[in-house]
């Protein structure tokens, strides 16, 4: 080589190194700061498209600071209490039924301690300002974005949010046992805790879980963005058009239904009308979740939902795809599963008879596709009416507007708890998808309308009348199903 051809190899190297380099940084950065500028994030269009080309550095978007500014958009204290003619969807009437067992009693800072056995975190609200003591971190993001998600409730309400102190599970399961507490004789009120799910023999509180601002570890985007993309993907593939079986896919490993759900998958022997999947997430984040993803699993006519360990995030995005959900009868609630009522929105499926179940539905489909497109319809405009982001926030917001209430002392600062906001939590986060969803998350402006109102409790013979009327329904499917089995046995 030449002297000359040294010196051009030598700067062309470093010029690529550069070049590679620069790539990499705006690659990781840039992709955030515009996402989060340039789109239409919780309902709010941002006119600061021009900020996109500020410089890919982490923090500079928003006059944040490490440390919680004296005065924050979630400490701002709004000039008036806004407030919004629009009633809340049925489904928060359940927060008055959530909190019953405390209406007598209150909620006394005993009542909150004795849930700290499972509780992950304690968070106190004082004057505007979020304060929060971790006793173990739960599993993959859940804390984090939950609190998170409430911080943002923060932004949009700012200052609407009253004095409180609550304990928070993010495990799978309820763990408050009413029948420790519920007899004639029990001298003891129950625990007070916020978890994602709950039964009709535990007393837990329920609470939007964190997929609603993503789950980073297996790809899945924040509601909002992921509401938007199922729309689009909807309208590509007519109901008409969809594979005429029932789809499911999903972790076989949690929880023994899901192992009989299996047995019903076409074979040489059986066709039950049902194309079941193992989703191993392990081999998915290696191929970079390419066959994961939620939008384009709308493909089928019918969609399987059962529940694992406990309740499954997966149930908003099944009942979002404007197929017909077969819904393996449930155990678990959680905070609006149970606003949704048979043959209105779904399909009931037996559990202890389900492939049977399974092939009946798919052939009565399959013979009354009016009605099942309907059905499928109408789950699908429920969601998108009844769980869009803003009711989300509204729900966290009156449940926890209506647990303060309950409050017996005036909550305080917690010797061990650490104050935090918006920047302290997403500021110093590392890199990665956890962060991108934090960014796309983030509120950016206070609500220009107050939350809607809550609805009043159910009155006793409602409350009575609506459980009956879903119990019917239930029972109106069983008796088709038992005549069609009858006629069919082989
Ligand atoms: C940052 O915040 C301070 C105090 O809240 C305000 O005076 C200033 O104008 C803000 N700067 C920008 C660029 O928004
Ligand atoms: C707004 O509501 C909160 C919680 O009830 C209360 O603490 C605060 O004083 C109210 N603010 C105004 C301006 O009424
Ligand atoms: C309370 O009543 C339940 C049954 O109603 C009984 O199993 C339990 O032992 C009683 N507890 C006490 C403390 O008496
Ligand atoms: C179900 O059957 C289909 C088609 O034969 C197959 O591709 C799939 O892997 C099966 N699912 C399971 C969980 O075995």
């Amino acid at each position: 080589m030449t002297p000359t051809r040294i010196i051009t190899s030598t700067v062309l190297f470093f010029f690529i190194l550069f070049v590679g380099f620069y790539v990499y940084y705006l690659q990781i950065d840039v992709p955030m700061i515009t996402n989060s500028f340039s789109k239409k994030v919780e309902g709010v269009t941002s006119k600061d498209t021009k900020r996109t080309e500020t410089p890919p550095v982490n923090c500079l978007f928003a006059n944040l600071t490490l440390t919680c500014p004296l005065s924050s958009s979630e400490t701002q204290i709004s000039s008036a209490n806004k407030s919004s003619t629009e009633v809340c969807p049925e489904y928060f009437r359940w927060i008055h039924e959530d909190l019953s067992p405390w209406r007598k009693t209150g909620i006394s800072n005993d009542m909150i301690m004795r849930a700290r056995r499972t509780a992950n975190f304690r968070l106190v609200i004082v004057d505007g300002k979020a304060y929060l003591e971790t006793y173990g971190k739960a599993f993959q993001s859940r804390d984090t974005l939950n609190l998170w998600g409430i911080l943002q409730l923060m932004r949009r309400y700012p200052g609407m949010l009253p004095d409180l102190d609550l304990l928070f599970d993010c495990n799978d399961p309820p763990v408050i046992e009413s029948s420790l507490y519920m007899q004639p004789n029990s001298t003891v009120p129950p625990p007070a805790l916020f978890s994602y799910c709950s039964d009709d023999s535990h007393l837990d509180i329920v609470f939007p879980d964190w997929s609603f601002w993503g789950w980073p570890e297996i790809n899945i985007k924040p509601w909002t963005t992921l509401l938007e993309e199922m729309k689009e993907e909807n309208s590509k593939r007519k109901w008409t058009e969809r594979e005429p079986y029932a789809y499911w896919k999903g972790n076989t490993d949690v929880g023994n239904s899901r192992k009989d759900l299996i047995k019903c998958n076409v074979s040489d022997k059986q066709d039950w009308g049902a194309r079941l999947y193992e989703q191993d997430w392990g081999r998915e984040s290696q191929n970079g979740f390419q066959k994961s993803d939620l939008a384009k699993q709308c493909t089928h006519r019918y969609k399987v939902y059962i529940e694992g360990w406990a309740w499954s995030v997966s149930q908003k995005y099944i009942l979002a795809c404007d197929s017909l959900t077969l819904l393996v009868k449930p155990r678990f609630y959680d905070f609006f599963t149970r606003g949704i009522k048979p043959l209105k929105h779904y399909w009931p499926i037996k559990i202890n008879d389900m492939c049977r179940s399974i092939k009946f539905a798919v052939g009565w489909g399959n013979t009354h596709e009016q009605k099942v497109q309907e059905i499928g319809k109408a789950s699908s405009d429920f969601i998108r009416e009844n769980l869009k982001m803003e009711y989300i926030y509204d729900y966290m917001f009156h449940l926890l507007n209506e647990y303060a209430k309950l409050l017996t002392y005036k909550p305080t600062i917690p010797p061990n708890a650490i104050e935090f906001c918006s920047a302290t939590m997403v500021c110093p986060h590392p890199d990665g998808l956890e962060k991108t969803y934090m960014m796309e998350t983030m509120v950016r402006h206070p609500s220009d309308t107050g939350p809607c109102t809550m609805p009043p409790p159910f009155d006793p013979p409602s409350f009575h009348s609506l459980l009956e009327e879903k119990e019917q329904s239930i029972k109106k499917v069983e008796t088709w199903e038992n005549k069609f089995w009858s006629r069919h046995r082989k």
